[in-house]
């Protein structure tokens, strides 16, 4: 990997140019960051955990007919991926309370969504990645309506896909942030679908599996993580 040129170095990925127009490698690091940047912390395994986690579920989703940017693996912490033009935007999906919702419109924590509850965020760190309506994305020109629509659509798929998958590993769903980009003329889910980047909790014990252990310092990060895996059959 000493030939590539570096892109882009994101909180915990970095993307690398390898000399391919349509292609891009993708480099997860064990960095660990809260309250957008605010936290920061080298967890010992982390990109070799979430680049394992994130080509299950990439494949999952593929099985079942997402289109994704995943290619293939490269080593246990990289991937080779589709050049996507990322649009700035965060989908967000909530199957019960957790995080920014409860703290945003007063609601109990856990509480149960039916229909889950679609969200979108603008990917903007300087403004801290605000919440945002359809309105203020036609606004600003993000996207289209029907972009909107395509993205709402293949969220809420990417999540009935994967409940059942977590649930039979005895997990809850929480929630789920996906980002999404053009290749070719096509809308295909890019990013990565990593326990950063959604709640899991233990349906039993209510336990968390995800990044929450890290922004709440619950400590044993990486062995949630592992063990969530494991239990995936990763
Ligand atoms: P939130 O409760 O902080 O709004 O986050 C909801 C879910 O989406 C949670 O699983 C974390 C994920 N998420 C990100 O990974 N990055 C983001 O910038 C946002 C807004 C959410």
């Amino acid at each position: 990997m000493t030939e590539c040129l570096e892109l882009y170095k994101g909180k915990s990925k970095t993307i690398y140019d390898i000399g391919e127009p349509n292609e891009l490698l993708v480099q997860f690091r064990n960095d660990a960051t809260g309250g957008n940047g605010a936290k920061h912390a080298i967890l010992e395994d982390k990109g070799r955990v979430n680049c394992a986690f994130d080509a299950f579920i990439m494949a999952v989703l593929a099985e079942n007919g997402i289109k994704t940017h995943w290619l293939k693996s490269v080593s246990d912490t990289e991937i080779r991926v589709r050049r996507l033009n990322m649009l700035p935007i965060e989908c967000v999906l909530r199957n019960r309370a957790a995080g920014g919702i409860c703290k945003r419109l007063g609601i109990e924590r856990g509480r149960i969504f039916s229909p889950p509850v679609f969200e979108f965020f603008l990917k903007n760190d300087a403004l801290g990645d605000p919440i945002i309506t359809e309105d203020h994305i036609f606004m600003l020109k993000l996207a289209s309506k029907e972009d909107l629509a395509a993205m709402r659509a293949l969220t809420y798929r990417v999540n009935d896909i994967l409940q059942p998958v977590f649930a039979k590993a005895g997990f809850d769903l929480v929630d789920f942030k996906l980002e999404f980009g053009y290749y070719q003329g096509q809308l295909l889910l890019g990013d990565e679908f990593t326990l950063d980047g959604c709640r899991l909790w233990d349906k039993q014990s209510g336990e968390i599996y995800d990044k929450d252990r890290f922004r709440q310092d619950l400590g044993d990060v990486i062995h949630f993580y592992k063990e969530a895996a494991k239990r995936l059959g990763i």
